[in-house]
């Protein structure tokens, strides 16, 4: 049985049981599978509306902040995130399954248009792009992930990086900009570095 909430704030005040919720107008829903825990003072706020769904057995840490902002945020099942994460969903976030985030990861799902001198860019508009993270995969501490990333199967983000760009399976991505610095060579059988290509 799906836990689910059409409250547009889930606050946690303790593990998952602990949730209380407030009643909001915007369409969309909360869904929390069988074992997923949630920490204390995470906040899931579907604020201008979206969905957020968390898959059977993950956990959110504590002082987590997931924001819908209109978007739909899914995570997958048995995914582990740490403490102190920011995901703002505008273009939508999807988290494959057995994924692993240290904390404090940043994942941001859209951009300020800032192309018009004229005007201030607060009034300008977004534009959006979904994020995409594959099964399996370890995103290290303290990335930020820009808009239209996507990130493949068992890939590796490093500790620190930006990331915005389409990344393979079995990548390790790092850097500012982030960049793949080592793959997984099928022929050998080896993760190899960049360069040794
Ligand atoms: C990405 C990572 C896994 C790579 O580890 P690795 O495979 O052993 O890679 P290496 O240490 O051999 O590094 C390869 C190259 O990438 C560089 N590099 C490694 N991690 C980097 C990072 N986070 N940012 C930028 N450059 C990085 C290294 O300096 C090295 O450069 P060089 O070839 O010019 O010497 C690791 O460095 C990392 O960032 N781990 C995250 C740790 C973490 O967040 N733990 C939380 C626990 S959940």
């Amino acid at each position: 049985m799906l836990s689910k909430s059409k409250a547009r704030y889930l606050i946690s005040g303790g593990w998952v049981k602990g949730l209380q919720a407030f009643s909001n107008h915007y369409s969309g829903s909360i869904t929390m599978a069988p074992g997923v825990r949630v920490g204390k003072h995470s906040v899931l706020d579907r604020y201008m509306g979206g969905s957020i769904h968390i898959g059977t057995g993950s956990l959110i840490c504590k002082n987590c902040k997931l924001v819908t902002c209109g978007g739909d945020i899914n995570i997958g099942q048995g995914v582990q995130i740490g403490d102190s994460a920011v995901i703002t969903a505008q273009g939508g976030v999807t988290i494959g399954n057995h994924v692993l985030f240290a904390d404090n990861v940043c994942m941001i799902a859209n951009e300020h248009i800032y192309q018009d001198i004229n005007r201030p860019i607060k009034d300008q508009g977004c534009y959006t792009k979904p994020i995409v993270i594959g099964d399996g995969s370890w995103i290290g501490i303290n990335p930020t992930i820009l808009q239209g990333t996507v990130i493949g199967k068992n890939c590796v983000v490093g500790a620190g990086s930006v990331v915005k760009g389409i990344f393979p399976d079995y990548s390790v991505i790092a850097g500012n900009p982030a960049r793949v610095i080592k793959f997984y060579d099928a022929e050998s059988g080896k993760w190899l570095k960049k360069d040794e290509n």
